[in-house]
């Protein structure tokens, strides 16, 4: 009822400088009790989650807000991307709203704060449902070096993450999608599960391995990595991260570099995701973001085959009460 007056005056805002408003706004309001709405809890990848909403990456990149958040009800919350070493991202503006799509276009490039810093932060927490930590590799870091930084970053945050999220799949980060292919990606894959592995002897975390990946792979390539998922014990799949693809609308067409989200994805991370369950089989966690702005889009999401549903762009529009909404449709 109120978020159309609120949304009128973050849009009158430099959308960047909204987003800071919000989460300092969400920061603040975090203090104090935060409690989840109580569905049925479900059972993904050996980890309880209170319900099936969560909040995608990127919008809390360096956990401040987690509190906040909570309290909109989400179920879980992916911090990040976070990088090794902290870095301040592309040059502004970077962050482009259109509305008459229900979209946003960004080309941000994993501004954070670094793994460690967020780490700490998150290690204070107070909200109780899941908390995943997605990680990339630092802008300056050259394609020969990104196992090292994954690893890094694996190392900062396994102890206090439920799930990790490999992001390969950002369109902001140059060469970063390249990790998607095979060649690259087992490697990869094979350093962390290792590292992981490794750690929980120590202490006995061993947080799920997840791999986000990008609408954008050729149908070739997706093949390749549902065959890697199933020779390799991955624990699940973020589909899909943002589109470079314009095919949709005239208005997010003028807008050329980075990445979109919102409405005009939502048809193509539904088809993602239905061929992910046909190929990955019934019981593989697929984790279905891309798009979900009402409950009707977070049911299609569903019935596509994710297990968890994850969202953003649809926040920005659609405000705080979509999410409790959303539980209601899908719990
Ligand atoms: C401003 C913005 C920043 C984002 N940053 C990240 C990020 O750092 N890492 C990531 O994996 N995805 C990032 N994403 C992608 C989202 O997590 C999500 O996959 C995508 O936006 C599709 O969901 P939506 O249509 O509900 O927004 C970002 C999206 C937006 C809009």
């Amino acid at each position: 009822m109120w978020y159309p007056a609120i949304r009128s005056a973050l849009f009158a805002l430099d959308p960047e400088r909204a987003h800071q408003l919000v989460l300092e706004g969400l920061r603040v309001a975090g203090g104090t009790n935060v409690r989840i709405p109580s569905h049925t809890p479900v059972e993904c990848m050996g980890l309880r989650f209170p319900n099936r909403v969560g909040l995608a990456a990127g919008f809390d990149k360096n956990g401040t807000a987690v509190d906040g958040l909570g309290r909109l009800g989400f179920g879980f919350i992916e911090v990040g991307t976070v990088t090794p070493r902290p870095q301040s991202g592309q040059s502004r503006p970077r962050l482009f709203r259109v509305p008459s799509a229900g979209a946003l276009v960004n080309r941000l490039g994993f501004p954070n704060d670094g793994a460690a810093v967020v780490a700490a932060r998150l290690r204070r927490r107070r909200y109780r449902g899941m908390v995943g930590v997605n990680i990339g590799k630092n802008a300056d870091t050259p394609l020969s070096g990104a196992v090292d930084d994954y690893v890094e970053c694996l190392r900062a945050v396994r102890s206090i993450a439920d799930y990790i999220a490999v992001n390969v799949s950002s369109p902001n980060t140059s060469g970063l999608r390249a990790l998607q292919g095979v060649e690259h990606l087992e490697p990869l894959l094979r350093a962390l599960l290792e590292e992981r592995d490794r750690g929980a002897m120590t202490d006995g975390n061993r947080p799920p391995l997840l791999v986000k990946l990008s609408p954008d792979l050729e149908a070739e390539q997706l093949g390749e990595i549902v065959a890697l998922f199933k020779t390799l014990p991955i624990d699940g799949v973020i589909a899909t991260n943002t589109t470079i693809k314009r095919d949709s609308d005239r208005a997010v067409a003028r807008i050329h570099q980075g990445g979109l989200s919102g409405a005009p994805l939502r048809s193509i991370a539904l088809g993602f995701v239905r061929e992910l369950r046909d190929s990955l089989g019934a019981v593989f966690p697929i984790i279905g973001v891309g798009g979900v702005d009402s409950p009707v889009a977070a049911r299609a999401m569903r019935d596509a085959g994710a297990d968890l549903v994850q969202l953003y762009t649809g926040l920005v529009y659609r405000g705080p009460s979509l999410v409790r909404n959303c539980i209601r449709a899908i719990g």
